[in-house]
């Protein structure tokens, strides 16, 4: 038949089906150097899921995309909410949206002189994250953060650029969100 059923996300939870998706978990023992409170994370379970990625099985190439949804667990290391590792793309020029699910959260964004912003992430944002611009997810709520990405696959990712780490945390102060300047961040 000429009628194809298309991949379903449920935009309520972000949950793919009708096609097949490659998963991948990265867990507390992964995010080495990610954190600020390196006894904190010690202490952590190293097998404690953080994130999960759920990725359409589409081609790769020039002019083609990449559709995944991100799931960030709630939690902290210390008083520091779970995030993602954060990249910039391999190939600095290429952007890419993001769509809040559910939870909440934020989107730090931050661009190849160091400048960093957030962007409140909730069910139905629309973040556009321009060329040029690392960007990371961190869950300030209680429930999972889920967010939708499309990208190009030819994109692909740098992490080794922000080892040095972002120049904006986002920590957990008197049961308040607090953001935090970093110093050589
Ligand atoms: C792809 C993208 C997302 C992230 C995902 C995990 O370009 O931005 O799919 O890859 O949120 O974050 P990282 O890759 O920083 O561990
Ligand atoms: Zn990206």
């Amino acid at each position: 038949s000429q009628i194809i059923q298309p991949p379903l996300v449920a935009w309520a939870n972000g949950a793919f089906s009708h096609a097949p998706v490659i998963r991948k978990t990265t867990r507390i023992q992964d995010l080495t150097a990610v954190f600020a409170d390196g006894q904190a994370w010690r202490s952590c379970d190293p097998q404690l899921p953080v994130y999960t990625v759920e990725m359409l099985e589409t081609p790769a190439g020039e002019g083609e995309l990449w559709t995944g949804v991100t799931h960030l667990n709630p939690g902290k290391v210390g008083n520091e909410f779970f995030m993602t590792r954060g990249h910039f793309h391999a190939r600095r020029e290429q952007g890419e949206v993001y769509f809040g699910l559910r939870g909440q959260g934020l989107l730090l964004l931050q661009d190849e002189h160091g400048k960093a912003r957030l962007e409140t992430v909730c069910a139905g944002s629309v973040h556009i994250i321009p060329g040029f611009t690392a960007h990371r997810l961190i869950n300030t709520g209680s429930e999972i953060l889920s967010a939708l990405a499309v990208w190009p696959t030819i994109a692909g990712h740098d992490y080794a650029a922000l080892q040095g780490g972002f120049a904006l945390r986002v920590q957990e102060e008197n049961q308040q969100i607090c953001v935090c300047e970093v110093q050589n961040g």
